[in-house]
């Protein structure tokens, strides 16, 4: 998870690199009236993937567009840096108020770079619970359950082993069968802070928290180490850059990426039977546009803001929304831009009084400490700066948080609500039928012991960050109806359906009941810093969350559900092809097909997406 520091010194580095980047590796002027086999948008982390696969038959050529640039700079490149947020890579803009957050406004953070958020994210390896994606299945997506998609969890991963005497030392385990022989590589880093041993004494004495050997196999709730995507061979971030384009570009004269080069909108040869033919982009360098061609399929994978934005602008959305910008509606579908969801945060915090040296902390307040740990990975390659996120997590289930009671009466609730008291305006009768589906799921899922509904990462310091894990609460993108163009508006509706902020409050009181366990002496007295313990009732605990904007974040960057699969009576945008309804030779294959947010960090699962993006591509021909 990510800290965000205020400090200046690398900002400046990165602003430096930024302009480097721009001014040396700019491309592809050259490309203007040229037709490819496929055309991707966007060449992030599922794009990587995609175009990858795709040009495994030589004969098949294929154009990646980026926005942003190639980025060497060591916050790209350094595990330790995911623990900053590069903002020269980001583009970030304030969302809409939210009305239940005291109509503060929250940053709206997409990646801008070859490799997209792979690149600058918090390194977290989580996949959902394998009833996550069964749930996916279950709303009408034949193919794309677990055991549809565990093939392609393991064929974008392979794990490296952490060296055996820093794994016996902390009883470092991992699940074998969960990764193959992949392009993305995961570690579990023989760093770790000492009071990380504490943390698993103290998990080790939970009542009812399962300790398997290792995570990612689709199990639900419980203690895992689980790895980061750090690649052990030479100890750097290992993104979907490393792993897809850098091995394959210089062999590969049927991939072509050009950078700095924004697609503005996507270009139709037919209103009937609609067909996408390909894009306009505008040039960084020169601000000219030029149209590019697909012989067989324009592929979004911009991300899950910026592609609806693409679909909207080309008049493929909401009518009504498209009308009042301005737009041609070419096809009417009320799901782009809706379903919005991410992962809610409560930013929970403890002091412990006696922490051990070194600790997370001391990077920041001993100066003598991070020049050593900077030497030593400068030379060695180990230690503190080899390693970012939590390798620790505690997943647990709303029984679990709460009681089974509680739970049942939860999803009770849940099932009695009118379901558009709580809902987006905007909101139309597909929409709704789709989110009955999401709720009759939802539901089952709040009261069972295989679903996880927090992900605490343990850090060996007193931060215990509790994302949400399942939202009821449905966010929107709409177009900015006057500059359509410019980066859309977002309302996250962040505890909209009061549910939401029932199970937060269960969050907080289950970290409480956590941090009371006798096992934390060692590192005793705690205290509760944040939301603070001076909150008791659950009203003044959700009142503490709701009115100080640092306490509880609508975002962890998991943006998503913005061209959800789901068949489209349900609201859905694409379907299980991941063709766009009523477009021929379009595609979506990024974060925006995910119809319901898995209980994981979502890079693991959009990889997984993308590989089988790729073979459903490849099988159309
Ligand atoms: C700050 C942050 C921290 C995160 N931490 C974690 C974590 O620890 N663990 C985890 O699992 N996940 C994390 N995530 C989420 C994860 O990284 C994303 O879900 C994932 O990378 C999304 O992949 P994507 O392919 O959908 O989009 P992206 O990777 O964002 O790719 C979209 C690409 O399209 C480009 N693009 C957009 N619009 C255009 C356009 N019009 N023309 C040309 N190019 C365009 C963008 O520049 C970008 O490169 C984090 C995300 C962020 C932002
Ligand atoms: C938030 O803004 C809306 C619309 O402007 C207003 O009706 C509401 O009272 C505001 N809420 C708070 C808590 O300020
Ligand atoms: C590792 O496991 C052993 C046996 O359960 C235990 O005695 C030891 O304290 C554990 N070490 C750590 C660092 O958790
Ligand atoms: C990709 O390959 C081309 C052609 O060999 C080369 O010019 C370019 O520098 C390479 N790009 C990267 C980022 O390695
Ligand atoms: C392109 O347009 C942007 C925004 O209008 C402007 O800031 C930039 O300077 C322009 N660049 C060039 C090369 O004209
Ligand atoms: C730690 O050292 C690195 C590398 O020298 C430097 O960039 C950073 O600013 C230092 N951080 C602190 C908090 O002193
Ligand atoms: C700071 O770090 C140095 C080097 O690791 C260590 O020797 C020293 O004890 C630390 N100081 C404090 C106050 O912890
Ligand atoms: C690098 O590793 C060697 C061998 O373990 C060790 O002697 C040396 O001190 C390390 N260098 C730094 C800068 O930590
Ligand atoms: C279950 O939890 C609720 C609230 O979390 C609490 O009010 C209730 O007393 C608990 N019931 C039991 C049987 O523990
Ligand atoms: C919409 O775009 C206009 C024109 O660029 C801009 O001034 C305005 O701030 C934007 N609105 C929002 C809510 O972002």
């Amino acid at each position: 998870m990510k800290v965000i520091s205020t400090s200046g010194v690398a900002l400046t580095l990165a602003l430096a690199y930024t302009a480097l980047a721009g001014s040396t590796l700019h491309d592809g002027l050259n490309v203007d009236g040229k037709t490819y086999d496929y055309i991707v948008v966007g060449g992030g982390t599922s794009g990587l993937v995609v175009a990858n696969r795709l040009t495994e038959d030589r004969r098949t050529t294929v154009l990646v567009i980026e926005r942003g640039y190639f980025d060497d700079k060591p916050e790209a490149i350094i595990p330790w840096y995911g623990n900053l947020l590069d903002t020269s890579v980001l583009a970030s803009v304030p969302s809409a108020p939210n009305p239940k957050l005291n109509n503060a406004t929250f940053p709206v953070s997409v990646a801008a770079v070859v490799g997209g958020g792979s690149v600058v994210n918090g390194m977290g390896y989580i996949r959902g619970s394998k009833s996550d994606y069964d749930a996916w299945e279950e709303l009408g997506n034949p193919g794309w359950g677990w055991d549809g998609l565990y093939p392609y969890f393991r064929k974008s991963t392979t794990f490296d082993p952490t060296a055996p005497e820093a794994a016996s030392k902390f009883n470092i385990t991992y699940d074998p069968r969960a990764y193959g022989k992949g392009p993305i590589h995961l570690h579990i880093p023989e760093f770790q802070y000492p009071d990380i041993a504490t943390f698993w004494d103290v998990l080790k004495h939970q009542n009812s928290v399962a300790i398997p050997l290792g995570s990612n196999i689709g199990n639900g709730p419980g203690a895992y180490w689980t790895p980061s995507t750090i690649d052990a061979r030479d100890a750097t971030r290992s993104t979907s850059r490393k792993g897809y384009y850098d091995p394959v570009n210089a062999t590969r004269t049927n991939l072509r990426l050009i950078t700095g080069q924004t697609v503005k909108e996507i270009l139709f040869s037919n209103d009937k039977p609609l067909t996408a033919k390909g894009v306009r982009i505008v040039s960084a360098l020169d601000n000219k546009s030029r149209n590019v061609y697909a012989r067989k399929e324009v592929i979004l994978a911009a991300g899950a803001v910026q592609s609806p934005q693409l679909l909207l602008v080309s008049g493929i959305g909401p009518g009504v929304q498209l009308r009042a910008a301005g737009i041609k509606v070419r096809k009417d579908t009320p799901a782009v831009g809706a379903n919005y969801q991410d992962h809610a945060t409560t930013m929970i915090r403890y002091t412990l009084a006696q922490q051990s040296f070194p600790n997370p902390d001391t990077i920041f307040t001993n100066a003598t400490y991070n020049d050593t740990v900077w030497a030593e990975y400068l030379s060695n390659k180990t230690g503190a700066i080899a390693g970012a996120s939590a390798t620790t997590l505690l997943l647990l289930s709303l029984p679990q948080l709460s009681n089974f009671s509680s739970a049942s009466s939860v999803s009770a609730r849940y099932l009695a609500q009118n379901p558009s008291t709580y809902l987006p305006s905007t909101y139309s009768a597909p929409l709704i039928e789709g989110y009955k589906a999401q709720r009759r799921i939802l539901a089952k899922r709040l009261t069972s012991t295989s679903a996880s509904v927090v992900a605490h990462a343990l850090l060996g310091n007193g931060f215990f960050p509790g994302p949400l894990l399942k939202p009821l609460s449905r966010g929107t993108l709409v177009l900015n109806a006057s500059d359509p163009y410019n980066f859309p508006i977002i309302q996250y509706n962040t505890l909209m359906n009061p549910l939401d902020g029932e199970n937060i409050v269960s969050i907080v009181r289950h970290a409480r009941r956590f941090f009371a366990s006798p096992e934390f002496v060692p590192v005793s007295p705690v205290m509760e810093l944040v939301p603070g313990a001076q909150y008791s009732t659950d009203e003044q605990i959700l009142d503490a969350l709701t009115s100080d904007p640092m306490v509880l974040w609508p975002t962890l960057g998991h943006p998503s559900g913005t061209c959800a699969m789901m068949p489209e009576r349900l609201g859905g945008c694409v379907g299980p092809d991941l063709k766009v309804y009523g477009v021929k030779g379009l595609s979506v294959v990024d974060a925006s097909v995910i119809p319901l947010i898995p209980g994981g960090a979502l890079q693991a699962t959009v990889y997984a997406v993308a590989e089988k993006a790729g073979d459903l591509i490849k099988a159309r021909g």
